[in-house]
């Protein structure tokens, strides 16, 4: 895929938190691939190492954890000491798994909303005064359930229904000098998400019929959506959530049947 000229960000710098595998792995590339210096972000110190060095064109690959504000801020000021100040902020940490609220403990209901929901908002509140404005860009991964309730993923829907509220609010402070706007991906092949949520070939087909465009999403898709979002060509779009779902977020497919009319 061919959709942006190269050198499209030369002169930004990156910074990707949960950058070191999956579909945020795929922005950080991508926006390297386009002459951004970027830093990715994880728990892992060793996959945030392989990360880098993956992605190549000095990048780096730093371990904190979202849910410690002094951590991650402690990572973007080393960011900004190495490269300069911010241009781009993708906050795209998560943690998922499948459990109905019965089979969920308190603890487990906190991790996934502190990962996901104060994760974004300490690397969105973080990162403000390192930014280089006006024209940074923030983005927040969210997903399908912030908007859809979804069975076994209450920690998921409110997490992720939290996240959109915080990108609209941000849009409105901030509105000036900084973008805020998310992307909601759909179901996107080999990603550990889709591992997670789909973890056999039943639900997989349940997902599949789901989908308006008939086929699964690909990470170098969603990357695509995040350079979008962060280029001049959209210079004056804040405060709203791209879905890129093949159609997910329009209804469900798979009540469609066209030689029969409307099941
Ligand atoms: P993934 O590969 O598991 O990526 C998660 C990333 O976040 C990893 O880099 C992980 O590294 C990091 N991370 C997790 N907990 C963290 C924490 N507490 N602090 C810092 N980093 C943390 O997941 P993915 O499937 O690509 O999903 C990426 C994003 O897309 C998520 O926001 C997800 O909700 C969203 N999404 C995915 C899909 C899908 O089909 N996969 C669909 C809709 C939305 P460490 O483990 O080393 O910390
Ligand atoms: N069902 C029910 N509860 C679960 C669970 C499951 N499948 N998996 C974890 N939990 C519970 C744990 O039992 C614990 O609760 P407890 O203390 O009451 O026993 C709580 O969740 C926290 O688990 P822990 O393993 O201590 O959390 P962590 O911070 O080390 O890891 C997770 C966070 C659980 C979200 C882990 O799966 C993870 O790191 N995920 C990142 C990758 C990911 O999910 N990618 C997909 C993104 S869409």
């Amino acid at each position: 895929m061919q959709t942006f000229r190269d050198g499209l960000l030369d002169g930004k710098v990156a910074f990707v938190a949960g950058g070191t595998s999956g579909i945020n792995l795929g922005i950080a590339k991508r926006y390297a691939q386009l002459g951004a210096k970027v830093a990715v972000v994880g728990r892992n110190p060793e996959k945030a190492a392989n990360a880098a060095a993956e992605i190549g064109s000095d990048a780096l690959g730093l371990s904190a954890d979202v849910r410690d504000y002094g951590a991650i801020r402690g990572a973007m000021e080393h960011v900004v000491d190495r490269f300069g100040k911010m241009d781009i902020v993708v906050s795209g940490a998560a943690g998922n798994f499948l459990a109905p609220v019965l089979g969920m403990s308190a603890n487990a209901f906190r991790t996934v909303v502190d990962i996901d929901l104060n994760g974004t908002f300490n690397v969105f509140r973080g990162c403000h005064d390192l930014l280089n404005t006006p024209g940074a860009s923030l983005i927040a991964i969210t997903a399908g359930q912030a908007v859809n309730a979804s069975a076994l993923q209450a920690h998921a829907c409110a997490a992720k229904a939290g996240i959109n509220q915080l990108i609209r609010v941000l849009a409105l402070e901030w509105g000036p000098h900084v973008r805020v706007n998310g992307i909601s991906p759909g179901p996107i092949s080999n990603t550990e998400g889709m591992a997670r949520l789909a973890p056999d070939a039943a639900s997989r087909q349940k997902h599949y019929d789901r989908i308006a465009m008939k086929r699964w999403g690909e990470i170098e898709e969603v990357a695509e959506c995040a350079v979008f979002l962060s280029s001049p060509a959209a210079g004056y779009i804040t405060g709203t959530i791209l879905d890129c779902d093949g159609g997910s977020q329009v209804g469900d497919a798979s009540r469609i049947d066209l030689a029969k009319g409307m099941a």
